[in-house]
């Protein structure tokens, strides 16, 4: 059995009968768990601005997220901030998200029909998620990181090693072939002491800092802050994302 990694979302082949993790640290992955925190009942995820935009015609209901550039988008209830979701008031509605990368690499991963949501925050979680799905189905995993723009960044690397090195070490997962890339990820998470230094050195994070996001980098690198994996779906119509693991406060 294998651990594949890719490093930026486009990149990903042959997943398609994989236990896939995507991540975005800064900040998809992480706002969708954070939003699941909140009580959303499930986020609804497009590469485009205006598909995401007109679902308020048709759900008037729906909170509508989003970013570009790191920036709420003009009209939107909410943008792609984790700390500002912590208040956002989304308990019991359905969330429509655009972002830049991350919503385009968890759309990507439905080439595979199991899909984990995967960050810093629900780490531990994923790790078992992971090790009980390697047990019922004996499937190879891919970490498929978002990246920027196509290119590889740290603060995705260093969740993937992280990921890898924390479901290996506890003995999670065994008997598994790493490619060169899942090595690499892993050099990378040995080569942090703590996550919120990975996050500060990678290319989002210095967007982020500079921003004046630097409280969703501090949130972002809290490990195991939540304990559910949600998990991206498709159906004829769209993708979305759910969490049937998360128990209500
Ligand atoms: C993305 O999807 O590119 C990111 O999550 C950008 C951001 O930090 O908002």
């Amino acid at each position: 059995m294998k651990i594949k990694t890719f490093l930026a979302q486009g990149t990903q082949k042959g997943i398609e009968n994989d236990i896939v993790v995507v991540v975005d640290v800064l900040r998809a992955t992480s706002n969708v768990v954070t939003m699941f925190d909140r009580g959303a009942t499930r986020v609804l995820l497009y590469e485009n601005e205006e598909e995401a935009r007109s679902q308020k015609l048709y759900y008037p209901n729906m909170a509508i997220a989003g970013e570009r550039n790191c920036e709420k988008i003009k009209g939107f209830e909410m943008g792609n901030s984790p700390s500002e979701t912590l208040s956002a008031k989304i308990k019991g509605r359905e969330v429509a998200l655009t972002t830049t990368n991350g919503t385009k690499a968890m759309i990507q991963a439905c080439e595979s029909e199991t899909v984990l949501v995967g960050s810093i925050i629900n780490m531990t979680a994923v790790c078992e998620e992971i090790a009980r799905l390697v047990r019922q189905t004996g499937k190879d995993i891919a970490m498929l990181c978002s990246g920027v723009d196509g290119n590889p960044v740290i603060d995705d690397l260093y969740a993937a090693g992280a990921i890898i090195n924390k479901s290996i070490m506890t003995g999670k997962i065994r008997g598994f072939d790493l490619d060169d890339a899942s090595r690499v990820a892993k050099m990378v998470h040995g080569g942090f002491s703590r996550p919120l230094d990975a996050l500060l050195a990678s290319e989002s994070g210095r967007n982020l800092t500079a921003l004046g996001f630097s409280s969703d980098i501090a949130l972002c690198a809290k490990q195991d802050l939540m304990n559910f994996v949600p998990k991206v779906k498709k159906d004829d119509h769209s993708y979305y994302v759910v969490c049937d693991d998360k128990q209500e406060a």
